[in-house]
């Protein structure tokens, strides 16, 4: 009897460990942008008010969701892109450290996990020094972690020089650029991040201004903290066509230079869809291989693709035109590559979001269990007319032209979703 009951956990510790032993990415995951520009603003607190669309988001297949810098930060920096304090978490325009827990809690309840945005190429000081330039640093904790000075910053930042190392990476202006060569930086904000984990129930980092050093800090940095889910912002400053094919190439080295296992938002799949729907040449969605134009068609593993963010739409420093921004989601929700969703095209487009759509896509991507590796295959690029199989299970249409579309599509697909300029076929049971 006893050794019989042996046998039985054995088997589950068994199939636990084997759970485990899946990799993250295998799953159809789908980020979530959990805010925008201007959430730092919304009355009783953003924490609180997101807490309440928790249910929609989860039933909708959000696995993931990313939340704006939780740290104090110095100046008018609302937004938290200028921390500073960065243990306090009660000095935050989105709300205090107990309503982001209850937040973070109530996703986990539903199983969907946070993401912290972690802002850490620059800091704000708190004080000046005696020759008056803003170089003393506080942590925020009664002890001295995070509390640093002029040698943390780097000898080459503009406008305070510091006395650190030459920065690895681009530099910030508003804000002083860390040495990320000095170990005690390396040590303390590893163990800053990995107290966002234990104790505040993040899961994963999305790493805010990833170019600002090298790629090797950010492995360094994912090694330390091992998070069920990693995405760097590598955005390159020049919006052209021309140029987005070099970005994608650069954009896979940074991947393969930062460990291979990070992900890198896929700029390029941004720039290039948003062009090739405005000008209506969908021929720019067929690369020279015949594969997808973006960082999808090199390592769509690691390429978290989107359509806008809180920089590009809410503040239109590169944004998609709205009346394209459903066939967008059409192309990344049944793509390879781990597609996100921003929160104002879900909640407020056109009066009440596009929920509806965006959720109906996520359910065909999941149900066809499309992953971020599922194979692509493209069935016509043309003016007016992209049509692409994945899987060979799901075929996805956007573009206005309606000709060959009978006869690209085989007899055993049906429409599962359609809307203006796009529809989705599934291949019948
Ligand atoms: C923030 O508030 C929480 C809860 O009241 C407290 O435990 C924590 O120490 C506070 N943090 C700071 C930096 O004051
Ligand atoms: C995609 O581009 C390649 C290279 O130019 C071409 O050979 C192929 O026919 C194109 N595919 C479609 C579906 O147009």
């Amino acid at each position: 009897m006893k050794k019989m009951k042996m046998g039985i956990t054995n088997c589950l510790c068994y199939l636990l460990l084997f759970l485990t032993l899946i990799p993250n990415f295998t799953a159809s995951q789908v980020l979530f942008q959990g805010f925008n520009w201007a959430s730092w603003n919304k009355d009783g607190g953003w924490y609180n008010f997101l807490i309440t669309k928790v249910p929609e988001l989860a039933d909708a297949g959000i696995t993931h969701v990313w939340l704006p810098p939780p740290s104090q930060t110095q100046r008018d920096g609302y937004q938290g892109y200028l921390p500073g304090r960065l243990y306090d978490l009660n000095a935050s325009k989105y709300g205090n450290q107990d309503e982001l827990k209850k937040l973070i809690k109530a996703f986990q309840d539903k199983g969907v996990k946070c993401i912290s945005d972690i802002v850490i190429n620059h800091r704000t000081a708190e004080k000046a020094d005696s020759s008056g330039l803003m170089t003393i640093f506080e942590g925020g904790t009664p002890d001295d972690r995070l509390d640093w000075d002029r040698s943390f910053i780097c000898v080459n930042d503009k406008p305070i020089s510091g006395t650190g190392n030459p920065d690895t990476g681009g530099g910030f202006v508003d804000a002083p650029d860390i040495d990320h060569t000095n170990p005690r930086v390396q040590k303390e904000l590893s163990d800053w991040m990995n107290w966002l984990k234990t104790d505040i129930g993040f899961a994963g980092w999305r790493f805010d201004f990833s170019l600002g050093y090298s790629p090797a800090i950010t492995r360094m940095y994912v090694a330390n903290t091992k998070p069920n889910f990693a995405v760097g912002e590598i955005w390159y400053s020049d919006h052209s066509l021309e140029k987005q094919d070099d970005y994608r190439r650069q954009t896979v080295k940074w991947i393969e230079d930062a460990g291979g296992e990070v992900t890198a938002f896929d700029f390029p799949t941004k720039g290039i869809l948003q062009a090739a729907l405005v000008q209506g040449q969908l021929s720019l969605l067929n690369d020279s291989n015949g594969g997808a134009p973006g960082v999808i068609g090199l390592k769509p593993g690691n390429a978290v693709t989107f359509i806008d963010n809180h920089d590009t739409g809410s503040q239109k420093t590169w944004p998609f035109q709205d009346d394209k921004v459903m066939q967008g989601y059409v192309y990344i929700l049944t793509h390879p590559g781990i597609p996100s969703v921003f929160y104002d095209h879900f909640f407020e487009f056109f009066n009440g979001g596009l929920k509806s759509h965006i959720s109906q896509l996520i359910a065909i991507r999941s149900r066809n269990g499309i992953k971020p590796t599922s194979s692509l295959r493209i069935l016509a690029a043309e003016t007016g007319l992209y049509v692409a199989a994945i899987d060979e299970k799901v075929i996805a249409k956007i573009g206005p032209r309606e000709d060959k579309v009978a006869e690209l599509i085989p007899a055993n697909f049906q429409v599962v979703l359609s809307g203006d300029q796009y529809a989705v076929w599934e291949k019948k049971a």
